[in-house]
């Protein structure tokens, strides 16, 4: 398979390690903008008839998808055979009803645009709630990665004894899989969302966990708060200093610092997005789903 590889900007290390074990060939793009703001963009590879791979963590997502629109509408002008875009993180899945009248659903209306320019996606552990799969909103082909096996390794691994809380009803897909690859207890918790940065959790009685560690495990740590409500509860509870274990750190503003000096004993994520706290790297588990895939 003729495979060639591009990394938007800040991707680069993750694009080269899926090169190297799929034998791709690393495509070689320069993007710049204008004095006025506006993108300039140029392939210096030969593309012609190639099935190209755009990689692209989407946290953060509107500044990145105009390069991401451009790369592959010049990769199409260029001739490519298609167009598989590999977003670790996957933005705007939250939003996927409308809570209040008048909300926009952003996360069907993303999912038609990325549609529409690229052929196919694989994604790692996206946030799927009340959409049971990507099917409901992506019209092209969308592989799904799950983490699981890997944090429960990590798990077993690093902590003794551990007992898994998640934070909220969703989080029970991922954690309940990964307690029982892990083979350790869980739990999960109630979470009411009051606002972009506000939430209250209830812990329910966990006394007889009290000589577990903690092991929380989110699929998205954004504002920490989720995080930091359980760890005060925890705290309350009398049980050990927690581990945190996030899919897709964001760290919006100051939430690795909160975070960190929550009292917490360890804070790890995946490598969807590029952080310090990256502890669980996904390359070989993307590159395995590449060399198996006919996306
Ligand atoms: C939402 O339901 C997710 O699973 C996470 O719990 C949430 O996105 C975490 O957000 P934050 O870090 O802002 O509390």
């Amino acid at each position: 398979m003729n495979r060639i590889f591009f990394a938007l900007p800040g991707n680069e290390d993750l694009t080269k390690s899926l090169c190297e074990r799929c034998q791709g060939e690393y495509g070689v793009v320069s993007i710049r903008q204008f004095p006025d703001g506006e993108t300039y963009l140029k392939i210096e590879s030969d593309v012609q008839d190639k099935e190209a791979i755009i990689v692209c963590t989407l946290c953060n997502p509107d500044p990145k998808l105009l390069s991401l629109y451009y790369l592959s509408q010049t990769l199409k002008d260029l001739g490519v055979k298609s167009i598989c875009l590999i977003a670790p993180y996957l933005a705007y899945m939250r939003q996927d009803k409308r809570f209040q009248p008048g909300e926009g659903v952003t996360s069907v209306y993303f999912a038609k645009l990325i549609s529409t320019f690229v052929d196919s996606l694989i994604t790692i552990d996206p946030h799927l709630h009340r959409f049971q799969s990507l099917s409901e909103i992506y019209s092209i082909p969308a592989k799904v990665v799950n983490t699981t096996q890997l944090i429960a390794g990590w798990i077993k691994k690093n902590i003794e004894r551990p007992l898994l809380i998640g934070p909220d009803s969703e989080s029970k897909q991922w954690v309940s899989e990964i307690a029982k690859q892990a083979e350790a207890p869980y739990v999960v918790l109630e979470k009411m969302r009051i606002n972009d940065s506000e939430v209250k959790i209830t812990v329910p009685q966990i006394d007889k966990y009290n000589d577990y560690t903690p092991v929380l495990v989110d699929d998205i740590i954004s504002t920490a708060k989720t995080m930091l409500e359980t760890i005060n509860h925890l705290k309350e509870s009398g049980m050990m200093s927690p581990a945190c274990i996030g899919i897709h750190g964001i760290f919006a503003n100051n939430a690795f610092f909160n975070l960190k000096n929550s009292g917490i004993n360890q804070l790890v994520t995946c490598n969807t997005i590029v952080h310090s706290s990256n502890q669980i790297f996904i390359d070989e588990l993307l590159a395995d789903t590449l060399r198996s895939s006919s996306l």
